[in-house]
């Protein structure tokens, strides 16, 4: 499963990037307001920092403007995934801009009737928003199950990217469904880390390194 980790952060994306398991970015446009910079200088940044594919999405909500956004967003860098929501003139954008050879990531996906139509719109990735589903009384990984299930019935090359994660638990779901791919805020992909038996392994053989009385360099 790919890692992409959501946000608009610099600092936090080139401190995940030198673990070697960054696969990507998602942005977002309140992410881009709560970074407090200017949408393309922030996104022309993260381009020169992860290879991987980096979303950034358009707001217009008509299709001819969608496209004019699109055309000075894919310009930033060859790794820009234009990121379009599900909507009738969002799927025309997908269409026309992947036909192109343009990577597409359609988002905000609340069922797995919209993953069906951002497949046939020949989407690069679906951004399905566990996080927002649970919230609303909904099974997030459900969903996952679903559109894991009917893009493997028809072979759908389209990548099911498990979007709004709220935790590690989502993490490791979205694995055992098999998703392609998985973007968390940074505060998630740290927590992965984390055990308590390798913080209490560590104490301890630093208790009996000590009792030794040597040292490595
Ligand atoms: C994905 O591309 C979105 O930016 C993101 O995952 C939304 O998450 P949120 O529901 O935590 O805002």
């Amino acid at each position: 499963m790919k890692f992409f980790v959501d946000t608009a952060d610099t600092k936090d994306i080139a401190d995940l990037a030198a673990t070697g398991l960054l696969d990507g970015v998602t942005t977002n446009p309140s992410l881009i307001h709560k970074s407090g910079r200017g949408f393309v200088e922030v996104v022309t940044e993260i381009c020169g920092i992860v290879e991987g594919p980096v979303s950034a999405e358009v707001v217009a909500l008509d299709h001819e403007t969608m496209m004019k956004e699109a055309e000075v967003l894919r310009k930033i860098a060859d790794n820009i995934a234009i990121k379009v929501p599900l909507t009738i003139d969002g799927l025309k954008t997908c269409k026309a801009l992947t036909s192109d050879g343009t990577m597409v990531n359609v988002t905000l996906c609340f069922s797995a009737n919209q993953a069906l139509l951002a497949a046939k719109a020949g989407a690069t990735f679906i951004s399905p928003f566990v996080g927002r589903h649970d919230d609303n009384g909904l099974d997030g990984m459900q969903l996952i199950s679903d559109i894991r299930l009917i893009y493997d019935n028809y072979d759908f090359a389209t990548e099911i990217l498990v979007a709004s994660i709220r935790h590690p638990i989502h993490v490791l779901e979205s694995a055992k469904i098999g998703a392609d791919v998985m973007t968390a805020p940074p505060a998630v992909i740290r927590a992965l880390f984390n055990h308590v038996l390798t913080d209490k392994g560590i104490a301890g053989f630093l208790a009996d390194w000590e009792k030794t009385g040597q040292s490595i360099l």
